[in-house]
């Protein structure tokens, strides 16, 4: 897969070259571009932002450095990048949105600063980009490069041959399969007994099908504790008795 970037602070993005994502970049399963979105300015001064129309706080990012920025990077190509733009009011970035973003291969991503880029911008790409205005919670951030990074580490470990084991995708929280809707339960490593804690002995029974029910119990106990309206929408058709006994 092909990411670019188009950032005010190219260098934010440092943490790409560590750990699994500079691992899957060295074994060539991801190729992480980066540009300096100033490249595309022609003041002296590299201006990229300016005050909002209508007034108001702050300020806002000037549409042509962004425009000449991903005309350049996403040209000419015959299958356009998608372009996702990250800002508190896009829709929510969920599991499902990551598993879509992992089966493209090119994503352009134009994280933004102070209040946003002008909304032209969005409206140029729109439809030439399939563009994703997306927010990756109910915060607000300094600027989108933070949101870049959560994005593009929940995709690229999506991706074929990333993580070591397959299973570790398949098991996870908000993954669909026959835990969906339910968040991961505790687990355990070795030694047996740490500072006085047990393992739960079930774990050691070697008993597959007693230890499934139990991460099952376990799974449907913490959702409802954590994330009692993720624990609501469960589709009670996928509920034997023993679920609605937790
Ligand atoms: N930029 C600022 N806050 C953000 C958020 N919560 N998600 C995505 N981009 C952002």
């Amino acid at each position: 897969m092909r990411v670019d970037i188009i950032s005010i602070f190219p260098e934010y993005f440092a943490p790409l070259d560590v750990s699994l994502i500079g691992k899957a970049r060295q074994r060539g399963l991801l190729d992480v571009r980066l540009h300096q979105l100033r490249d595309w300015t022609h003041d002296v001064h590299r201006t990229v932002d300016d005050t909002p129309y209508g007034g108001g706080p702050g300020m806002v990012m000037k549409p042509e450095p962004w425009s000449e920025a991903i005309d350049a990077v996403a040209g000419s190509a015959p299958e356009p990048p998608r372009l996702v733009v990250p800002t508190p009011s896009g829709r929510p970035f969920t599991q499902e949105v990551a598993l879509a973003y992992a089966a493209e291969p090119w994503l352009l991503f134009a994280p933004a600063r102070y209040e946003g880029i002008d909304s032209r911008v969005m409206a140029e790409y729109g439809d030439r980009l399939r563009l994703d205005e997306v927010s990756i919670g109910d915060y607000v951030l300094a600027g989108g490069e933070a949101a870049v990074l959560v994005m593009v580490e929940a995709v690229a470990r999506l991706l074929p041959g990333v993580l070591g084991n397959a299973g570790s995708v398949t098991d996870d929280s908000f993954a669909p399969g026959a835990m969906a809707g339910l968040l991961e339960g505790p687990v355990y490593t070795k030694p047996p007994v740490w500072r006085g804690h047990e393992v739960p002995p079930i774990l050691l029974s070697g008993n597959h099908g007693a230890i499934a029910r139990w991460r099952r119990d376990q799974a449907l106990r913490r959702t409802v504790a954590n994330r009692p309206e993720l624990a609501a929408r469960l589709d009670p058709g996928t509920l034997d008795k023993r679920d609605r006994q937790v």
